[in-house]
């Protein structure tokens, strides 16, 4: 079975990520155009495990996405994710549904989408998905999105998650974390940067991109993360995959 995350990383990881090359004036980070043309490289140079993950959520889909039921991709970006669960499902009647607040995700996406045969149907909707209703779901991924949402309102996004997905649904949710234990923390972030700098980014470049996700992009720790999660009502909860300061977790409903 070829799995979505090789043809996806071949085809699309054509422009490099050149944005923070040069000295700037500090703006905060946004999903924009620039950012999107140069995205599959950017998350490629920056997430370790990225590739890993979506290996995994088209495996996740083989097991627990049901007959005639709903997927989520929310924060799909360039639907990455939306093609692991298109490849990965096995059923009749599945849907997809990737949904992105930034318009110029939604159209790369869309030809993206397009350029790759998928069995089952992949529809994109712009939209944020604080205001997103969710039904009949099997499955849904949050992959390095819920650290966008401001953290006071992390739990109603995960509770509305929660109330439309089917009883044994997946959620993988993935997320940037920080640790209660100061040496740990500042050694994963030490860690973090000479992944960067092996994979080509200069010191400019990331202490400018840190610099402009400073305010945009709020890291929690891996405890407050499964607590939550247990909070909500999901039944079995874990830790499913860590790479440095990039854990993904899965709940069960
Ligand atoms: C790090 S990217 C996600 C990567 C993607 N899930 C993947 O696996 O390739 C975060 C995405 O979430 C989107 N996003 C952030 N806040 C959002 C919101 N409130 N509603 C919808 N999308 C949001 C951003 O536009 C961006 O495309």
């Amino acid at each position: 079975m070829k799995l979505a995350s090789e043809s996806i990383q071949n085809n699309m990881s054509k422009q490099n990520d050149q944005i923070y090359a040069n000295q700037q004036v500090s703006n905060p980070f946004k999903f924009d155009q620039k950012v999107a043309a140069v995205f599959p490289d950017m998350i490629k140079r920056s997430v370790p495990g990225y590739q890993n993950i979506i290996h995994n959520i088209q495996k996740l889909a083989g097991i627990y996405v049901t007959k005639n039921s709903v997927c989520y991709d929310l924060g799909c970006s360039l639907g990455a994710a939306s093609l692991a669960l298109s490849h990965g499902s096995q059923h009749s009647g599945v849907k997809i549904i990737a949904v992105d607040n930034s318009a110029a995700m939604i159209e790369r996406c869309a030809t993206n989408i397009s350029g790759f045969k998928h069995q089952t149907p992949i529809e994109l909707i712009q939209a944020d998905i604080q205001h997103l209703t969710i039904n009949n779901a099997s499955m849904v991924v949050l992959n390095y999105t819920l650290q966008f949402i401001p953290q006071t309102l992390r739990r109603d996004v995960l509770a509305n998650i929660y109330q439309g997905m089917n009883h044994g649904g997946l959620l993988l949710l993935s997320e940037k974390i920080i640790f209660s234990d100061e040496t740990v923390n500042q050694l994963m972030i030490e860690l973090h940067h000479q992944f960067k700098r092996e994979n080509g980014y200069s010191e400019l470049e990331i202490s400018q991109k840190r610099n402009a996700l400073e305010t945009v992009l709020v890291p929690e720790t891996q405890s407050s993360h499964l607590q939550r999660l247990k909070d909500i009502g999901f039944s079995h909860v874990s830790g499913y995959q860590q790479q440095l300061n990039f854990a993904s977790f899965i709940a069960i409903k």
